[in-house]
């Protein structure tokens, strides 16, 4: 025993304090269905979901992985970048974050990791588009992979998912499964509930689908795993923040939106307002006033 902790005859208390009549509290992880992972990955998904409120603000703009340079992200340098402090993660893929995110940004990221078909052919068709080692050089919080049930080539996206959660498990890198709808398919709850409960048992850490207007509740409350909302197509603004707090209230854990921010008259007012209601549970109604005051402070560039 070292010199100054041996004990001596004059010793009356030692000046340590083991608290030995308090238990160490054995705390559960704030997010649903995800005790069970490893350090590093609750760590990550502590980075993209907050832990204060347990639901997360994902700014998408990954859309050019298959659509080029869509409405909005002609040049992501420009109009995203003044967006990205407002996110809580930023999903998007590895050739923006190289080639336009300054690695000094220290929000998350949740990199596409899937790929290969564009616009003009079967968007089923997709591989892995990332390996695991690189998605862990360019420190990312999680990797999205696309999962098209009931699409043409749906046993290989599942296929490309679960390849990417046994390398996930490996290294701690959480994947989130993105249910991809196809044209003739029906966007309802019984779709939702179908394609996130197969992601989810096949080993995703959180799941992205539409929100659904009839039934929502339903999908999240049977999907074992956090869920997360796409905006979809440009809605009104006012409707886009109904959307988010419907689909909060209803259970999901937050929204991972692009072109309802990024094309929103004010897209730095709009993630602000969105935020509100995700993380504030402010109304949208008032988070749409917050919206119209918000667009009308000049903007730095
Ligand atoms: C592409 C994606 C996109 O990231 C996402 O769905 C697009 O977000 P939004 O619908 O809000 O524009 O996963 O399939």
């Amino acid at each position: 025993m070292p010199e100054a902790d041996a004990p001596t005859k004059n010793d009356k208390k030692s000046d340590k304090e083991f608290y030995v009549d308090v238990p160490q509290e054995s705390r559960s992880f704030f997010l649903k269905g995800s005790n069970a992972h490893d350090w590093g990955m609750n760590n990550r998904l502590a980075r993209i979901f907050n832990p204060q409120s347990g639901k997360t603000v994902m700014l998408a703009f990954d859309h050019g992985y298959f659509q080029g340079p869509t409405t909005g992200l002609e040049r992501v340098d420009i109009t995203i970048l003044p967006l990205c402090p407002y996110a809580d993660a930023l999903m998007l893929t590895r050739g923006i974050l190289r080639s336009v995110i300054p690695p000094a940004f220290t929000n998350a990221v949740v990199m596409r990791a899937s790929g290969g078909p564009s616009i003009l052919k079967e968007l089923s068709n997709e591989q892995i588009a990332c390996s695991m080692e690189d998605a862990v050089r360019m420190n990312v919080s999680a990797v999205a992979v696309q999962v098209f049930i009931g699409g043409e080539f749906e046993t290989q996206s599942v296929a490309n998912m679960t390849r990417l959660v046994d390398q996930g498990n490996r290294h701690g890198i959480p994947v989130l499964a993105v249910t991809a709808v196809g044209k003739d398919m029906a966007r309802d709850a019984k779709y939702m509930r179908l394609a996130s409960r197969i992601c989810a048992e096949l080993g995703a850490a959180f799941v992205k689908t539409y929100y659904v207007p009839e039934g929502f509740e339903t999908v999240t409350a049977s999907c074992p795993v956090p869920i997360v909302i796409a905006g979809g197509k440009k809605l009104p603004e006012l409707e886009a923040l109904r959307m988010a707090r419907d689909a909060v209230a209803q259970g999901a854990a937050g929204v991972d939106m692009g072109r309802n921010i990024f094309q929103a008259e004010a897209p730095v007012a709009m993630i602000q307002a969105v935020r509100k209601v995700v993380h504030e549970n402010m109304s949208p109604e008032h988070a749409f006033d917050f919206y119209q005051s918000a667009k009308k402070q000049p903007r730095k560039r």
